[in-house]
């Protein structure tokens, strides 16, 4: 299998989205120039080019793409070359109405933007197969390519008759009969027992609180429908370049693609991340992501996309500050990039993302943003050799799960304040301060490698992943997991006794007997720490240690966190102090280290391969000790005992010979 080392090479592939269409042909020379100073060796063309190539049905308009293909190849500049069906041209929605997605409540989406295209329409996925067909065969042989990028984050949605049609058929599949659906839908409740096929619909627009499974199932086919997409694009262009690998480019932490299930679908993973500049969490952000990506690749992945400084789809949207791009880039490194590339080449001048940061900004090769690009460039050249395709060890697993999202992020549940992303930060960021390098599973993936498994909160669990995680503390695993887990079952529903009853063994809970979600900006005081968020009042079983107990409210005196051998349930989530103290515990009694001890606060230490990276998240200066002798491959300096990291600064450091 093609994989992302064949387009890498033993180094890290430095670039970003090149939109040469928006500029006359004049600007493609300078651009190639500023290129090569920047050491940029990989551009992403044809993403949004759709109407450039086909202007019309079925015309073919390429000459411009050869054109920059072959100035691209003679500049050594390789191409990842984009399918581009995410933005359909206009003349698609004139002509084929029907190609256009609909909302809930059965309203267009026009064109006008992107994106705009229904994933189940077969005149769509026609259109787009045919353009694909004939990208492939025209460039199979090109020299510049190197990576095919299918589509660009796949996201629409649509509630379509012709979406209604595909999800039957998706449904009769999963449950071959109407009353399996019936069943697994619990529709005996409200009256919503279905009597036909024909009668099922996407979950529209509805009086009241619509049917959770039936959302559940929705959910799950969209992703299903989108990746449909994807494949048939991938099939075509790998029967013509079997040796060149194909990613499609994920959004971090996105609800509407099952990541576990498309990366195996993918020869590389590729990924978008976009941290707010403005957060002073956005490094653990970057870091929670890049680990995802990482997990999902089983080892180097891209990212895609980020930015110089500023994006243009927040409220308040400001550059990053000088440096916290380098930190940001070299941190996705350290954690398992290969390929570290931007939206977007050259900022535009107009259309919707004028305001968007770019490699060269509008203040052109004299700004900041080209400086620091110049200097990353460099940097990540003298990197590539000796980090390209190294592994990043981790002994803590985070599970995470989409349908456990998709189930647990709907209406009629205890509190619309639990917000998953938000609890499976928290976690991420309790084991990140301690300086722990996490992997990401998922609920029924072997977790035997692991030394503790993490579960933030998984609110619905499949038999088999239940039974994987009994397995994996059995065998002798130490497993932590927060409140409102295993609830539901894969119809999502309740448990009996409204938790999985081998959990419930598994952590020494003996009844569960109620939720009592917290209020926003309340807390519960705990033996030793404050819950936020959430509350359960639970008894344990005669043999279950009691960790800690509220002390406050009408659970004083109820367990807050229980521990049944080395299981530990936590009932609440813990403030931020308190939750990197417990896992901080638990990591260390089961044996698994952090990086590096005693580091100053703000300083992030990853090992990847042969290297130890030092990432200075503060403004101020820091001393950190690594005891020994060490090259910087950033400075090409020697470095004995200890190491000064000034503001957002990086040390790339490998051990020299004794
Ligand atoms: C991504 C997208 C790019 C660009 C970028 C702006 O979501 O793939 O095309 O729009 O955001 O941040």
């Amino acid at each position: 299998m093609p994989s992302l080392r064949d387009a890498a090479r033993g180094r890290i592939l430095f670039g970003g989205d090149y939109n040469p269409e928006q500029w006359p042909e004049e600007v493609w020379e300078d651009d190639v120039r500023l290129m090569k100073e920047a050491g940029v060796n990989s551009v992403t063309l044809g993403v949004f080019s759709w109407a450039r190539i086909e202007p019309r049905p079925g015309a073919r308009e390429f000459g411009w793409l050869d054109r920059l293909m072959d100035l691209l190849h003679a500049n050594g500049i390789g191409v990842v070359l984009a399918t581009p069906t995410a933005s359909p041209p206009p003349w698609m929605g004139a002509r084929h109405p029907e190609t256009l997605p609909r909302t809930e409540d059965g309203s267009v989406v026009w064109y006008g933007s992107r994106q705009q295209f229904c994933p189940s329409s077969p005149v769509y996925r026609r259109y787009a197969a045919a353009l694909t067909e004939d990208l492939a065969a025209r460039y199979a042989d090109h020299p510049a390519l190197t990576v095919w990028h299918i589509n660009n984050e796949y996201c629409t949605h649509c509630w379509c008759d012709e979406t209604a049609a595909h999800f039957r058929r998706w449904l009769r599949t999963r449950y071959g009969t109407v009353e399996e659906l019936n069943a697994a839908w619990g529709t005996a409740f409200w009256s919503q027992r279905y009597d036909s096929w024909t009668e099922i619909l996407p979950p529209r627009t509805a009086q009241y609180m619509k049917n959770p499974t039936q959302v559940l199932d929705f959910k799950r086919f969209t992703s299903d429908a989108l990746m449909e997409c994807y494949v048939a694009e991938r099939d075509i262009v790998a029967r013509h370049t079997p040796r060149v690998p194909v990613t499609t480019n994920f959004m971090p932490l996105w609800s509407g693609q099952d990541a576990w299930a498309w990366a195996a679908q993918e020869d590389i993973v590729s990924v978008d991340i976009y941290p707010d500049s403005r957060d002073p969490r956005g490094g653990q952000y970057n870091a929670m992501i890049a680990d995802m990506t990482r997990s999902q690749a089983g080892g180097p992945w891209m990212l895609m996309e980020q930015a110089t400084g500023a994006v243009n789809w927040r409220d308040v949207n400001r550059p990053k500050p000088e440096g916290l791009n380098r930190l940001w880039s070299l941190q996705s490194v350290a954690r398992g990039a290969d390929a570290v590339c931007y939206f977007q080449w050259r900022q535009s001048r107009q259309g919707s993302e004028k305001f968007h940061s770019a490699m060269v900004g509008h203040a052109g090769e004299e700004g900041r943003a080209f400086a620091e690009v110049k200097r990353l460039g460099r940097e990540l050249a003298a990197l590539g050799p000796a980090v390209a395709g190294g592994e990043v060890p981790a002994d803590v697993a985070v599970l995470h799960d989409w349908d456990a999202w998709w189930a647990g992020a709907q209406e009629g549940r205890p509190s619309s304040l639990l917000d998953y992303t938000e609890v499976i930060r928290r976690w991420h960021g309790a084991l990140w301060e301690s300086g722990v390098v996490t992997e990401f599973a998922r609920p029924d993936a072997d977790l035997s490698r692991f030394k503790v498994v993490v579960v933030p909160h998984l609110y619905l669990l499949g038999d088999g992943a239940v039974d994987n995680l009994v397995a994996y503390a059995e065998g002798g695993g130490t497993v932590v997991c927060g409140f409102f887990s295993g609830i539901a079952d894969v119809d999502d529903r309740i448990r009996p006794g409204g938790m999985d009853a081998r959990l419930r063994d598994l952590f020494g809970i003996r009844t569960l007997h109620d939720w009592w979600p917290l209020d926003a900006d309340a807390s519960v005081e705990c033996d030793g720490f404050r819950g936020t968020l959430w509350s359960e009042e639970l008894t344990a079983a005669a043999d279950a240690e009691v960790v800690s107990s509220y002390r406050s409210g009408e659970l004083a005196g109820l367990p807050a966190v229980l521990r049944r051998g080395r299981a530990r349930y936590v009932s609440t989530l813990p403030e931020p102090d308190a939750l990197r103290a417990l896992l901080a515990e638990v990591v260390r009694e089961a044996g698994a280290r952090p990086v590096l001890a005693g580091l100053p606060a703000g300083v992030e230490a990853v090992r990847r391969g042969e290297l130890l990276f030092l990432l200075h998240h503060g403004r101020g200066s820091v001393t950190v000790e690594v005891p020994g002798a060490h090259e910087d491959l950033l400075t090409g300096t020697s470095v004995e005992d200890r190491v000064e990291l000034g503001r957002f600064g990086v040390a790339v450091l490998r051990s020299a010979a004794p």
